[in-house]
């Protein structure tokens, strides 16, 4: 193809707002960054549940340049591929808990079953010339089910969560199906160097691959480009909506209930991922360690509910209310609560002002795909009095913002440490830091992100 440009068909589970509107995930974020910007298809599933299920018509939405093309699930594929498979089964294990993931035979054969169904939907609406950018661990065979269809054309996948050791994945029963139907792509895109080493070690060593130059793998006649290519923010775009009438009204009214005490925020879908517990315990060491940050500084996390049909997030919601009740009746006063937890969403523009408001951002995870959370915190900032990032060295972020303060969130010592630095951080290196986090926020945006993953593609050579 020369001249014009291919159409871009983007895979992903969830779809779209391209707009503003409140939505708690990386994802869709991500992509709606991206395809504000370049226009296409967006396919996947509609978040309904229908029972026509199986023979559910498909669904358009135009916005802008891009058509929102969704379907529905059935009642027992939203229970096998999207709770079971995808959350109970590959989230944890992806994630390193093994000690949380389940795995059972129906939720495997119906997620690969919605794979296959999400195909065939697929494949009459796309020709051989499109671009074809899959999207998560939702969809890992919907590749090899699209060349089942007798596609040629160039397949891409990203997986925005890490992608574990091959000593972890290999306790899924069909880790070897599950790694092998990712070679049906040209190319596979990771967050970080770590998860692409670890997708080529499997390949190595369970799959008798072999690594060849140019990140490319070699397994039997299969080769594939595997990447790191770690998703950015609109920075430009969230840097203005810290400057929007709604964000300063945010901004100043978190100002108003802090009474001059220096407010600590952490935003995170209420996940176990997230290291909400072990941030909440940290923020209490601060408070024993350093007492003068009694009754001076503030905790708020805003914590969206997630799958909380999911016994895992029901059990660490209450363990969550639990331990900020305990510090609340350990060490709150009649003029001040220590720690708030809130769980309603905000539109992108509010969370603006909240995090131009913090002195401090906790972004603590026990494993993250990137974080889009500490990008965003950072192109909020205002760079006469920025406030510091702690950010956990398990955050795929972590590669990119390594001038942020970096914690182990498993010790609640250096999470007090490292608060209390940030708490008592001079305005020159505060200043020192943002200047270095900004410059790569900046540089590596959702924008960038794209088009270095589509010129991979474009580049790859035809079936
Ligand atoms: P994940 O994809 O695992 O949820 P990320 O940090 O990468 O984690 O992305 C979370 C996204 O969700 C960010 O863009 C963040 O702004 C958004 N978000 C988090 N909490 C809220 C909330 N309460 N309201 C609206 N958006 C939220
Ligand atoms: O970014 C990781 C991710 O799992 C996305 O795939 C997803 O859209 C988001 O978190 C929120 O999770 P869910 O789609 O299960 O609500």
């Amino acid at each position: 193809m020369t001249g014009t440009q291919r159409r871009l068909v983007v895979v992903s589970n969830r779809v779209g707002p391209l707009n503003d509107e409140g939505k708690a995930g990386g994802l869709a974020v991500g992509l709606a960054d991206a395809l504000r910007k370049r226009g296409g298809l967006w396919f996947g599933w509609s978040g309904n549940v229908s029972d026509k299920g199986t023979f559910s018509e498909l669904s358009t939405e135009i916005a802008g340049t891009t058509a929102l093309t969704t379907i529905d699930l059935s009642e027992a594929e939203l229970e096998g591929f999207y709770f079971g498979y995808a959350n109970r089964s590959l989230w944890p294990l992806l994630h390193y808990r093994l000690d949380i993931a389940r795995f059972d035979r129906q939720s495997d054969r119906i997620y690969r079953s919605v794979n296959q169904r999400f195909a065939a939907r697929l494949f009459p609406q796309i020709d051989d010339n499109d671009l074809i950018w899959v999207h998560d661990y939702h969809f890992f065979y919907l590749g090899s089910e699209l060349r089942q269809c007798g596609f040629t054309g160039r397949l891409g996948f990203f997986l925005h969560i890490p992608f574990c050791p091959p000593e972890i994945l290999t306790a899924l029963p069909a880790s070897h199906d599950l790694v092998r139907s990712m070679l049906a792509y040209d190319v596979v895109g990771f967050q970080t160097e770590l998860d692409r080493r670890n997708f080529a070690s499997f390949c190595v060593q369970e799959l008798d691959g072999e690594e060849l130059p140019d990140h490319q793998i070699r397994v039997h006649d299969r080769v594939v480009r595997a990447i790191a290519c770690p998703i950015g923010v609109d920075a430009e775009g969230f840097a203005d909506f810290a400057l929007s009438p709604e964000a300063v009204e945010h901004e100043e009214m978190m100002r108003d209930i802090a009474h001059g005490r220096h407010q600590i925020v952490g935003v995170d879908r209420l996940d176990y991922s997230k290291g909400i517990i072990e941030r909440l315990r940290g923020f209490e060491q601060l408070l024993e360690d350093y007492p003068e940050n009694r009754g001076t500084s503030q905790f708020l996390q805003i914590a969206p509910l997630s799958r909380v049909e999911l016994d895992a997030y029901a059990e660490l919601r209450t363990e969550v209310e639990q331990i900020a009740g305990n510090i609340n009746g350990r060490f709150a006063t009649l003029d001040w609560t220590p720690v708030q937890i809130m769980t309603r969403g905000f539109t992108r523009k509010a969370l603006a002002g909240i995090y131009r408001a913090a002195r401090v951002c906790m972004v603590t995870p026990l494993r993250d795909g990137m974080n889009l959370v500490a990008k965003e915190f950072v192109a909020a900032q205002d760079e006469r009095d920025p406030g510091v990032l702690v950010l956990s060295r398990f955050a795929g972020a972590r590669e990119e913002l390594s001038e942020a303060l970096i914690v182990n969130p498993y010790s609640s010592e250096d999470v007090a440490r490292a608060i209390q630095r940030a708490l008592t951080m001079s305005l020159s290196e505060r200043r020192d830091r943002y200047d270095a986090l900004r410059h790569a926020v900046f540089t590596n945006t959702a924008g960038h992100w794209c088009a270095a993953f589509l010129r991979e593609l474009e580049g790859a050579p035809p079936q």
